[in-house]
Protein backbone atom coordinates (compact mmCIF):
# COMPACT_ATOMS: atom_id res chain seq x y z
CA UNK A 1 0.00 0.00 0.00
CA UNK A 2 0.78 3.48 -0.09
CA UNK A 3 1.23 5.80 3.01
CA UNK A 4 -0.36 9.42 1.93
CA UNK A 5 0.11 12.43 4.38
CA UNK A 6 -2.52 14.96 4.25
CA UNK A 7 -5.03 13.11 2.23
CA UNK A 8 -8.53 14.87 3.57
CA UNK A 9 -6.59 18.27 2.16
CA UNK A 10 -7.45 19.56 -1.71
CA UNK A 11 -4.12 18.02 -3.56
CA UNK A 12 -4.27 15.07 -1.23
CA UNK A 13 -7.79 14.12 -1.87
CA UNK A 14 -7.61 14.92 -5.02
CA UNK A 15 -4.38 12.61 -5.25
CA UNK A 16 -6.01 9.25 -3.65
CA UNK A 17 -9.53 10.13 -5.62
CA UNK A 18 -7.38 9.72 -8.79
CA UNK A 19 -5.69 6.78 -7.27
CA UNK A 20 -8.33 4.86 -6.78
CA UNK A 21 -10.33 5.63 -9.56
CA UNK A 22 -7.80 4.57 -12.01
CA UNK A 23 -8.44 1.16 -11.09
CA UNK A 24 -5.48 0.67 -9.19
CA UNK A 25 -5.58 -2.16 -6.80
CA UNK A 26 -3.05 -0.98 -5.05
CA UNK A 27 -4.33 0.64 -1.73
CA UNK A 28 -3.94 3.77 0.30
CA UNK A 29 -3.46 4.38 4.04
CA UNK A 30 -4.09 8.05 4.31
CA UNK A 31 -2.60 9.65 7.68
CA UNK A 32 -4.55 13.24 8.17
CA UNK A 33 -4.40 15.19 11.24
CA UNK A 34 -7.56 16.50 9.95
CA UNK A 35 -6.96 20.21 10.77
CA UNK A 36 -9.11 23.14 9.97
CA UNK A 37 -8.31 22.34 6.02
CA UNK A 38 -9.15 18.89 5.81
CA UNK A 39 -12.93 18.18 4.91
CA UNK A 40 -13.61 14.54 5.78
CA UNK A 41 -16.75 15.15 2.75
CA UNK A 42 -14.27 15.45 0.10
CA UNK A 43 -13.33 11.03 0.76
CA UNK A 44 -17.36 10.11 1.27
CA UNK A 45 -17.63 8.36 -2.28
CA UNK A 46 -14.76 6.16 -0.42
CA UNK A 47 -16.66 5.11 2.58
CA UNK A 48 -17.53 1.48 1.83
CA UNK A 49 -13.93 1.15 -0.33
CA UNK A 50 -11.18 -1.12 1.34
CA UNK A 51 -8.71 0.20 -0.69
CA UNK A 52 -8.79 3.43 1.46
CA UNK A 53 -7.79 3.23 5.10
CA UNK A 54 -8.59 6.62 6.95
CA UNK A 55 -6.04 6.82 9.89
CA UNK A 56 -6.94 10.07 12.01
CA UNK A 57 -2.97 11.25 13.11
CA UNK A 58 -0.06 13.98 13.15
CA UNK A 59 2.78 12.97 11.08
CA UNK A 60 4.79 14.40 14.25
CA UNK A 61 3.86 11.32 15.98
CA UNK A 62 7.01 9.15 15.47
CA UNK A 63 5.26 5.73 17.00
CA UNK A 64 2.19 6.15 15.19
CA UNK A 65 3.91 6.39 11.71
CA UNK A 66 6.29 3.59 12.48
CA UNK A 67 3.54 1.11 13.35
CA UNK A 68 1.40 2.39 10.00
CA UNK A 69 4.55 1.76 8.03
CA UNK A 70 4.80 -1.74 9.18
CA UNK A 71 1.57 -2.90 9.62
CA UNK A 72 0.57 -1.92 6.14
CA UNK A 73 3.90 -3.23 4.62
CA UNK A 74 4.25 0.61 2.68
CA UNK A 75 6.13 0.58 -0.58
CA UNK A 76 6.04 4.43 -0.62
CA UNK A 77 4.92 7.45 1.26
CA UNK A 78 4.04 10.42 -0.39
CA UNK A 79 4.17 13.63 2.39
CA UNK A 80 0.91 16.02 1.15
CA UNK A 81 0.56 16.76 5.00
CA UNK A 82 1.54 20.57 5.58
CA UNK A 83 0.30 23.64 6.56
CA UNK A 84 -0.53 25.43 2.67
CA UNK A 85 -1.66 29.19 3.42
CA UNK A 86 0.76 31.51 3.25
CA UNK A 87 -1.27 34.41 5.28
CA UNK A 88 -1.85 32.21 7.97
CA UNK A 89 1.88 31.66 8.02
CA UNK A 90 2.30 35.26 8.77
CA UNK A 91 -0.09 35.88 11.44
CA UNK A 92 1.37 32.47 13.06
CA UNK A 93 4.02 30.94 11.94
CA UNK A 94 4.35 28.29 14.68
CA UNK A 95 1.77 26.06 13.14
CA UNK A 96 4.04 25.55 9.70
CA UNK A 97 7.46 24.83 11.97
CA UNK A 98 5.85 22.22 13.95
CA UNK A 99 4.07 20.47 11.01
CA UNK A 100 6.01 21.52 7.87
CA UNK A 101 9.50 20.99 9.51
CA UNK A 102 9.66 18.95 12.27
CA UNK A 103 6.60 16.47 11.19
CA UNK A 104 8.85 16.15 8.10
CA UNK A 105 11.73 15.36 10.11
CA UNK A 106 9.58 12.87 12.34
CA UNK A 107 8.08 11.45 8.82
CA UNK A 108 11.95 10.98 7.66
CA UNK A 109 13.05 9.15 10.91
CA UNK A 110 10.62 6.68 11.17
CA UNK A 111 10.62 6.04 7.21
CA UNK A 112 14.37 5.28 7.98
CA UNK A 113 13.96 3.48 10.60
CA UNK A 114 10.99 1.48 8.39
CA UNK A 115 13.38 1.09 5.24
CA UNK A 116 16.39 0.15 6.99
CA UNK A 117 14.86 -3.32 7.86
CA UNK A 118 13.43 -4.12 4.54
CA UNK A 119 14.65 -6.94 2.58
CA UNK A 120 17.42 -5.03 -0.33
CA UNK A 121 15.24 -5.74 -3.21
CA UNK A 122 12.25 -4.03 -1.20
CA UNK A 123 14.78 -1.19 -0.26
CA UNK A 124 15.32 -0.42 -3.52
CA UNK A 125 12.08 -0.16 -4.80
CA UNK A 126 10.93 1.72 -1.91
CA UNK A 127 9.96 5.96 -2.42
CA UNK A 128 9.46 8.80 -0.26
CA UNK A 129 8.07 11.61 -2.23
CA UNK A 130 7.86 14.90 -0.87
CA UNK A 131 5.10 17.04 -2.10
CA UNK A 132 6.65 21.18 -2.23
CA UNK A 133 6.37 24.21 -3.49
CA UNK A 134 7.77 26.70 -6.41
CA UNK A 135 7.58 29.44 -3.49
CA UNK A 136 11.22 27.93 -1.80
CA UNK A 137 12.70 30.10 -5.20
CA UNK A 138 11.41 33.47 -3.82
CA UNK A 139 10.02 35.60 -6.26
CA UNK A 140 11.02 36.27 -9.76
CA UNK A 141 10.74 39.67 -11.59
CA UNK A 142 8.70 40.60 -15.00
CA UNK A 143 12.20 39.45 -17.06
CA UNK A 144 13.49 36.56 -15.49
CA UNK A 145 13.16 33.09 -16.95
CA UNK A 146 10.83 30.86 -14.87
CA UNK A 147 12.05 28.79 -11.67
CA UNK A 148 14.27 26.08 -12.96
CA UNK A 149 15.51 22.88 -10.51
CA UNK A 150 18.65 24.69 -10.11
CA UNK A 151 17.40 27.82 -9.31
CA UNK A 152 18.82 28.85 -5.70
CA UNK A 153 16.35 28.86 -2.46
CA UNK A 154 14.95 32.06 -1.83
CA UNK A 155 12.26 31.61 0.59
CA UNK A 156 10.31 34.81 1.17
CA UNK A 157 7.27 34.18 3.74
CA UNK A 158 6.65 31.53 7.01
CA UNK A 159 5.60 29.25 5.00
CA UNK A 160 7.97 29.31 1.99
CA UNK A 161 10.72 29.08 4.56
CA UNK A 162 8.93 26.24 6.42
CA UNK A 163 8.56 24.26 3.50
CA UNK A 164 12.01 25.22 2.24
CA UNK A 165 13.44 24.17 5.59
CA UNK A 166 11.74 20.77 4.68
CA UNK A 167 12.95 20.17 1.40
CA UNK A 168 16.93 20.46 2.43
CA UNK A 169 15.96 17.92 5.39
CA UNK A 170 14.20 15.46 2.63
CA UNK A 171 17.62 16.29 0.62
CA UNK A 172 19.78 15.27 3.34
CA UNK A 173 18.40 12.13 4.39
CA UNK A 174 19.32 11.14 0.97
CA UNK A 175 22.44 12.12 0.92
CA UNK A 176 23.63 10.93 4.22
CA UNK A 177 21.36 7.85 4.93
CA UNK A 178 20.75 6.55 1.04
CA UNK A 179 16.85 7.26 1.91
CA UNK A 180 15.41 6.97 -1.61
CA UNK A 181 13.59 10.19 -2.03
CA UNK A 182 11.68 12.46 -4.79
CA UNK A 183 11.17 15.66 -4.56
CA UNK A 184 8.58 18.17 -6.53
CA UNK A 185 7.85 21.50 -6.91
CA UNK A 186 4.87 22.73 -8.36
CA UNK A 187 2.90 26.62 -8.79
CA UNK A 188 -0.42 27.37 -7.99
CA UNK A 189 -3.03 24.56 -7.99
CA UNK A 190 -6.57 25.02 -8.38
CA UNK A 191 -9.74 22.92 -9.27
CA UNK A 192 -12.22 20.96 -7.06
CA UNK A 193 -11.83 20.62 -3.10
CA UNK A 194 -9.94 23.73 -2.31
CA UNK A 195 -10.37 25.13 0.61
CA UNK A 196 -11.95 28.78 0.10
CA UNK A 197 -8.92 30.71 1.77
CA UNK A 198 -7.23 30.40 -1.09
CA UNK A 199 -7.69 32.85 -4.04
CA UNK A 200 -10.49 31.14 -6.19
CA UNK A 201 -12.37 29.28 -4.64
CA UNK A 202 -13.02 32.46 -1.89
CA UNK A 203 -13.75 34.41 -5.20
CA UNK A 204 -16.45 32.06 -6.40
CA UNK A 205 -17.74 32.01 -3.11
CA UNK A 206 -17.93 35.92 -1.86
CA UNK A 207 -19.18 36.16 -5.71
CA UNK A 208 -21.82 34.05 -4.92
CA UNK A 209 -23.24 35.24 -1.58
CA UNK A 210 -22.72 39.13 -2.62
CA UNK A 211 -19.68 40.00 -0.68
CA UNK A 212 -16.73 42.01 -2.02
CA UNK A 213 -13.60 40.27 -4.29
CA UNK A 214 -10.40 41.11 -2.18
CA UNK A 215 -7.42 41.84 -4.35
CA UNK A 216 -4.14 42.17 -2.52
CA UNK A 217 -2.47 45.84 -3.54
CA UNK A 218 -2.58 46.45 -7.48
CA UNK A 219 -3.77 42.61 -8.55
CA UNK A 220 -0.80 42.72 -10.76
CA UNK A 221 1.38 39.66 -9.32
CA UNK A 222 1.58 36.87 -11.34
CA UNK A 223 1.35 33.43 -10.22
CA UNK A 224 1.65 30.15 -12.80
CA UNK A 225 -1.91 28.44 -12.56
CA UNK A 226 -2.05 24.32 -12.89
CA UNK A 227 -5.51 22.24 -12.46
CA UNK A 228 -4.95 20.01 -9.28
CA UNK A 229 -6.02 16.96 -11.23
CA UNK A 230 -2.48 17.50 -13.52
CA UNK A 231 -0.35 17.73 -10.45
CA UNK A 232 -1.76 14.59 -9.39
CA UNK A 233 -0.57 12.97 -12.38
CA UNK A 234 2.77 14.41 -12.17
CA UNK A 235 3.25 12.93 -8.81
CA UNK A 236 2.13 9.53 -10.28
CA UNK A 237 4.80 9.92 -13.07
CA UNK A 238 7.43 10.85 -10.71
CA UNK A 239 6.58 8.18 -8.21
CA UNK A 240 6.94 5.63 -11.51
CA UNK A 241 9.62 6.84 -12.93
CA UNK A 242 11.32 9.74 -10.87
CA UNK A 243 15.01 9.41 -10.30
CA UNK A 244 15.81 8.66 -6.84
CA UNK A 245 17.34 11.89 -5.21
CA UNK A 246 15.86 14.18 -7.95
CA UNK A 247 13.72 17.21 -7.82
CA UNK A 248 11.03 17.90 -10.57
CA UNK A 249 9.51 21.42 -11.58
CA UNK A 250 5.85 21.00 -12.11
CA UNK A 251 3.64 23.27 -14.13
CA UNK A 252 1.23 24.49 -16.29
CA UNK A 253 2.49 27.63 -18.35
CA UNK A 254 -0.63 29.67 -17.43
CA UNK A 255 1.50 32.58 -15.94
CA UNK A 256 -1.75 35.36 -14.69
CA UNK A 257 -1.98 38.28 -12.80
CA UNK A 258 -4.57 38.02 -9.89
CA UNK A 259 -6.69 40.55 -11.50
CA UNK A 260 -6.87 39.21 -14.45
CA UNK A 261 -7.87 35.49 -12.41
CA UNK A 262 -10.62 37.46 -10.42
CA UNK A 263 -12.16 38.69 -14.05
CA UNK A 264 -12.38 35.52 -15.65
CA UNK A 265 -13.59 33.74 -12.90
CA UNK A 266 -16.55 36.67 -12.70
CA UNK A 267 -17.21 36.27 -17.07
CA UNK A 268 -17.46 32.65 -16.16
CA UNK A 269 -19.94 33.45 -13.13
CA UNK A 270 -22.11 35.88 -15.19
CA UNK A 271 -22.52 33.06 -18.07
CA UNK A 272 -23.44 30.70 -15.59
CA UNK A 273 -25.38 32.48 -13.21
CA UNK A 274 -25.85 35.61 -14.28
CA UNK A 275 -26.98 37.96 -11.27
CA UNK A 276 -30.79 39.12 -11.27
CA UNK A 277 -30.14 42.46 -10.67
CA UNK A 278 -28.27 42.59 -13.89
CA UNK A 279 -24.80 44.01 -12.88
CA UNK A 280 -21.85 42.00 -13.41
CA UNK A 281 -19.79 40.32 -10.26
CA UNK A 282 -16.51 42.27 -10.79
CA UNK A 283 -18.28 45.20 -9.86
CA UNK A 284 -17.68 43.26 -6.81
CA UNK A 285 -13.96 43.57 -6.89
CA UNK A 286 -12.47 45.15 -3.96
CA UNK A 287 -8.67 46.85 -3.88
CA UNK A 288 -7.33 45.80 -0.16
CA UNK A 289 -4.05 45.96 1.75
CA UNK A 290 -1.25 44.09 0.19
CA UNK A 291 0.30 40.78 2.04
CA UNK A 292 3.60 41.68 3.47
CA UNK A 293 6.34 40.64 1.49
CA UNK A 294 4.05 39.95 -1.22
CA UNK A 295 5.91 37.50 -3.55
CA UNK A 296 5.50 39.31 -7.31
CA UNK A 297 5.69 36.38 -9.53
CA UNK A 298 5.66 33.32 -10.00
CA UNK A 299 6.67 31.17 -12.92
CA UNK A 300 7.77 27.62 -13.31
CA UNK A 301 9.95 25.81 -16.18
CA UNK A 302 8.84 22.23 -16.10
CA UNK A 303 10.83 20.73 -19.05
CA UNK A 304 12.95 18.19 -16.59
CA UNK A 305 9.37 16.55 -15.57
CA UNK A 306 8.31 16.75 -19.38
CA UNK A 307 11.17 15.34 -21.43
CA UNK A 308 12.38 13.46 -18.62
CA UNK A 309 8.95 11.14 -17.50
CA UNK A 310 7.11 12.66 -20.59
CA UNK A 311 4.46 14.28 -18.51
CA UNK A 312 1.97 16.68 -20.28
CA UNK A 313 -0.86 18.62 -18.32
CA UNK A 314 -4.23 17.82 -19.81
CA UNK A 315 -5.91 21.47 -18.92
CA UNK A 316 -5.20 24.84 -20.35
CA UNK A 317 -5.93 27.37 -18.08
CA UNK A 318 -9.52 28.40 -19.92
CA UNK A 319 -10.74 24.75 -19.42
CA UNK A 320 -9.62 23.96 -16.09
CA UNK A 321 -10.83 27.19 -14.76
CA UNK A 322 -14.57 26.67 -16.32
CA UNK A 323 -14.58 23.25 -15.03
CA UNK A 324 -13.53 24.49 -11.42
CA UNK A 325 -16.15 27.04 -11.10
CA UNK A 326 -18.80 24.15 -12.45
CA UNK A 327 -17.47 22.40 -9.59
CA UNK A 328 -18.04 24.70 -6.79
CA UNK A 329 -21.72 26.08 -8.11
CA UNK A 330 -23.19 22.34 -8.06
CA UNK A 331 -21.31 21.24 -5.39
CA UNK A 332 -22.12 23.98 -2.80
CA UNK A 333 -22.82 21.38 0.46
CA UNK A 334 -19.54 20.18 0.49
CA UNK A 335 -18.45 24.24 0.99
CA UNK A 336 -21.25 24.78 3.42
CA UNK A 337 -19.90 21.88 5.34
CA UNK A 338 -15.99 23.44 5.62
CA UNK A 339 -17.52 27.08 6.43
CA UNK A 340 -17.56 26.39 10.35
CA UNK A 341 -17.04 29.05 12.66
CA UNK A 342 -13.38 28.53 12.58
CA UNK A 343 -13.03 29.91 8.90
CA UNK A 344 -15.94 33.01 9.89
CA UNK A 345 -13.55 33.78 12.16
CA UNK A 346 -10.72 33.69 9.76
CA UNK A 347 -11.89 35.67 7.34
CA UNK A 348 -12.97 38.76 9.80
CA UNK A 349 -9.34 38.71 11.16
CA UNK A 350 -7.70 38.73 7.81
CA UNK A 351 -10.55 40.71 5.78
CA UNK A 352 -11.70 43.63 8.37
P1 LIG B 1 -4.28 21.75 2.41
O1 LIG B 1 -4.04 22.77 3.44
O2 LIG B 1 -5.52 21.78 1.60
O3 LIG B 1 -4.23 20.29 3.08
C1 LIG B 1 -3.25 19.92 4.00
C2 LIG B 1 -3.73 18.65 4.71
O4 LIG B 1 -2.69 18.26 5.62
C3 LIG B 1 -5.00 18.85 5.54
O5 LIG B 1 -5.90 17.81 5.30
C4 LIG B 1 -4.50 18.81 6.98
O6 LIG B 1 -5.45 18.28 7.88
C5 LIG B 1 -3.28 17.91 6.86
N1 LIG B 1 -2.31 18.15 7.92
C6 LIG B 1 -1.84 19.35 8.35
N2 LIG B 1 -0.98 19.16 9.36
C7 LIG B 1 -0.88 17.83 9.55
C8 LIG B 1 -0.14 17.01 10.45
N3 LIG B 1 0.69 17.54 11.35
N4 LIG B 1 -0.28 15.67 10.38
C9 LIG B 1 -1.13 15.12 9.49
N5 LIG B 1 -1.87 15.83 8.62
C10 LIG B 1 -1.74 17.17 8.66
O7 LIG B 1 -2.99 21.76 1.47
P2 LIG B 1 -2.87 21.48 -0.09
O8 LIG B 1 -3.14 22.73 -0.82
O9 LIG B 1 -3.60 20.25 -0.40
O10 LIG B 1 -1.29 21.22 -0.19
C11 LIG B 1 -0.76 19.91 -0.05
C12 LIG B 1 0.75 19.97 -0.21
O11 LIG B 1 1.07 20.51 -1.49
C13 LIG B 1 1.43 20.89 0.81
O12 LIG B 1 2.62 20.28 1.19
C14 LIG B 1 1.70 22.17 0.03
O13 LIG B 1 2.84 22.82 0.54
C15 LIG B 1 1.94 21.62 -1.35
N6 LIG B 1 1.62 22.52 -2.47
C16 LIG B 1 0.40 23.15 -2.54
C17 LIG B 1 0.09 23.95 -3.64
C18 LIG B 1 -1.24 24.64 -3.76
O14 LIG B 1 -1.41 25.47 -4.67
N7 LIG B 1 -2.23 24.36 -2.93
C19 LIG B 1 1.04 24.11 -4.66
C20 LIG B 1 2.28 23.46 -4.53
C21 LIG B 1 2.55 22.66 -3.45
O1 LIG C 1 2.85 28.64 -5.55
C1 LIG C 1 2.38 27.52 -4.84
C2 LIG C 1 1.65 27.98 -3.61
O2 LIG C 1 0.40 28.51 -4.06
C3 LIG C 1 1.42 26.87 -2.60
O3 LIG C 1 2.65 26.43 -2.13
C4 LIG C 1 0.55 27.36 -1.44
O4 LIG C 1 0.27 26.29 -0.56
C5 LIG C 1 -0.74 27.90 -2.01
O5 LIG C 1 -1.55 28.43 -0.97
C6 LIG C 1 -0.46 28.98 -3.05
O6 LIG C 1 0.11 30.18 -2.43
P1 LIG C 1 -0.36 31.64 -2.86
O7 LIG C 1 -0.05 32.56 -1.75
O8 LIG C 1 0.14 31.99 -4.20
O9 LIG C 1 -1.96 31.37 -2.98
P2 LIG C 1 -3.24 32.23 -2.53
O10 LIG C 1 -4.42 31.54 -3.12
O11 LIG C 1 -3.25 32.49 -1.08
O12 LIG C 1 -3.01 33.60 -3.29
C7 LIG C 1 -2.87 33.63 -4.71
C8 LIG C 1 -2.57 35.07 -5.07
O13 LIG C 1 -3.75 35.85 -4.84
C9 LIG C 1 -1.48 35.71 -4.23
O14 LIG C 1 -0.73 36.60 -5.03
C10 LIG C 1 -2.24 36.51 -3.17
C11 LIG C 1 -3.51 36.91 -3.90
N1 LIG C 1 -4.73 37.02 -3.05
C12 LIG C 1 -5.05 35.99 -2.24
C13 LIG C 1 -6.15 36.05 -1.43
C14 LIG C 1 -6.51 34.91 -0.51
C15 LIG C 1 -5.52 38.16 -3.15
O15 LIG C 1 -5.25 39.08 -3.92
N2 LIG C 1 -6.64 38.20 -2.35
C16 LIG C 1 -6.98 37.21 -1.48
O16 LIG C 1 -7.99 37.36 -0.76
Amino acid sequence: MLLVTGGAGFIGGNFILDWLDSRKVEGVVNLDKVSYAANLLTLSSLSHDSRHVFIRGDICDYELVLSLLKKYSIRAVINFAAESHVDRSIHGPKDFIQTNVVGTFNLLEAVRAYWTDLSNHRKQTFRFLHVSTDEVYGSLSSNDPAFSELNRYEPNSPYSASKAASDHLVRAWHHTYGLPVLTTNCSNNYGPYQFPEKLIPLIILNALSGKSLPIYGDGQQIRDWLYVKDHCSAICRVLNFGKVGETYNIGGGNEKTNLDVVNIVCDILDNLLPKSDGSKYASQISYVKDRPGHDRRYAIDANKLMQELDWRPLESFTSGIQKTVSWYLSNQEWTKSIISGAYRDWVKFQYN
